[in-house]
């Protein structure tokens, strides 16, 4: 049995407007089920846009790409919103903390609307022990510190217990302290419970904890290394 979960073939995507942006200019990826990986590369790049079309969460304009040997293109957009939340987990900026809940709520809020409303409040607090925080289950996000507030980011991200955790400059705002926290974090969900991440940094310092690393240029992969170290 095969063990890859994401795949790519000639993947292109091209935004449409004033200007055509043509952002991926074919990237082909085998990624392997457990696998963590970092992508990296100057702004502009392409590397949020792969995120997206790799996920789903954003049509491709060609190619080919596959998740756990599903091509993205053959299923609804439904079936695509339920593929990720089902075995998706996000920690993207732009996927915020509601302001108005409670961490162990916001953590919470994914498996209610997944319907997997058994249990839920108990897997949430579950989940922000495993970050750390199990004395803050009832604070909103104003009241976290950014690293903290990051870290109820993974724990919602890791509620559904995913396949495959995205995460966009997850360290992006932290010192190198909570930086470091948040990598440890990852690794050991990478290490334990064997999501497979796939990571964007700019950051050498949090690239080096992958074991694989990724750098972009244009909207094309320039090196693909095992990060042997
Ligand atoms: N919705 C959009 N419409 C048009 N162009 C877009 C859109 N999103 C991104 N782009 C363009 O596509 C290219 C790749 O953008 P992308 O966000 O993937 O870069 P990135 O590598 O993530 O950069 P950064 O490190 O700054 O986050 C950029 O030139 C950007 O301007
Ligand atoms: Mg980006």
């Amino acid at each position: 049995m095969s063990t890859e979960m994401i795949r790519s073939k000639k993947l292109h995507k091209s935004y449409e407007g004033e200007v055509e942006v043509h952002a991926l200019r074919g990237i082909d990826l085998s990624i392997k089920k457990g696998e963590m990986i970092a992508i990296m590369g100057p702004s502009g790049c392409g590397k949020t846009t792969l995120l997206n079309c790799l996920s789903g969460l954003d049509d491709i304009s060609d190619g080919y790409v596959s998740i756990g040997g599903e091509d993205l293109n053959a299923l609804s957009d439904n079936k695509k919103t339920e593929m990720r939340a089902s075995r998706m987990g996000f920690v993207f900026q732009f996927y915020n903390l509601l302001p108005v809940l409670s961490a162990v709520e916001n953590v919470e809020l994914p498996l209610l609307l997944a319907g997997r409303t058994k249990d839920a409040r108990k897997k949430a607090e579950k989940a922000l022990d495993l970050v750390g925080l199990s004395d803050r289950y009832e604070h909103r996000p104003s009241a976290l510190s950014g690293g903290e507030r990051q870290r109820v980011t993974i724990a919602r991200a890791i509620v559904n217990e995913p396949d495959i955790i995205w995460a966009d400059e997850p360290t992006g705002d932290l010192d190198t302290e909570s930086s470091d926290k948040i990598m440890d974090i990852l690794c050991e969900l990478n290490e334990k419970n064997g999501h497979t991440m796939i990571l964007v940094t700019h950051e050498d310092r949090v690239a080096e904890r992958a074991e694989r690393i990724i750098h972009m240029e244009s909207g094309v992969i320039k090196r693909d290394q095992n990060n042997g170290a």
